[in-house]
């Protein structure tokens, strides 16, 4: 298998980015809704379940300054990762390129056509276009340089009837690996 090799400071450093994305909703102290698309999230636990988000919370350069949504969950310790499906992809470009800390006054949930609606146990909305949508607390947090690594414990998780039984999955992106497993070079 030929590889190509990059470094940190590469403009292309490695294939990772955005991967799989979610959008995070949150509201603010004052009950306002945010929704930030994030590509940067995992599930990191075990037992207990727990889910990692990272969130730009300090300013570095062009693309990092403080989320709103960051801000959101700083005030209510609590969000909803929501997982898309493909058929959203142009609502999480607009979700990760309108900011609230930049244009306050947007409505992100009427310029992404996305529904909110109301969470079981956290006061963040669920997306109902989102086939999964984890209600969470935050369990802790990591300060890293420009993101927080933000835990949260899952309270509820909503799932598409399709996806539950197993007649749809939750791929976003087809890697190339499995179109075409790894072969001897030709
Ligand atoms: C594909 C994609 C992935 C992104 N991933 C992250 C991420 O992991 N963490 C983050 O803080 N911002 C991420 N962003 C940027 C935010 O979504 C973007 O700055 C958004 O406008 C913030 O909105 P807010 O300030 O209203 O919360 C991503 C953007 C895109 C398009």
């Amino acid at each position: 298998m030929e590889k190509r090799i990059t470094f940190p400071d590469d403009p292309d450093f490695g294939p990772f980015y955005p991967g799989s994305v979610c959008l995070v909703t949150a509201v603010d102290s004052g009950g306002r809704a945010d929704i930030c698309t994030v590509g940067a999230w995992a599930l990191v636990n075990g037992a207990p379940r727990l889910f990692g988000i990272a969130m730009c919370a300090r300013p570095s350069g062009k693309y990092y300054w403080k989320r709103y949504t960051t801000t959101c969950i700083e005030q209510t310790g609590q969000f909803v990762i929501n997982i898309p499906h493909a058929g959203l992809k142009e609502a999480w470009d607009v979700c990760g390129s309108v900011s609230l800390t930049r244009r306050p006054e947007a409505d992100k949930f009427a310029l992404a056509g996305l529904t909110p609606a109301p969470a079981a146990s956290v006061k963040a909305p669920l997306i109902v276009e989102c086939p999964v949508n984890i209600e969470c607390c935050v369990h802790s947090k990591l300060e890293l340089p420009t993101h927080d690594w933000i835990v949260g414990q899952p309270l509820a998780c909503h799932t598409a009837a399709d996806v539950a039984d197993g007649k749809a999955t939750l791929l976003w992106q087809e890697t190339a690996s499995l179109k075409q497993p790894p072969g001897p070079a030709p």
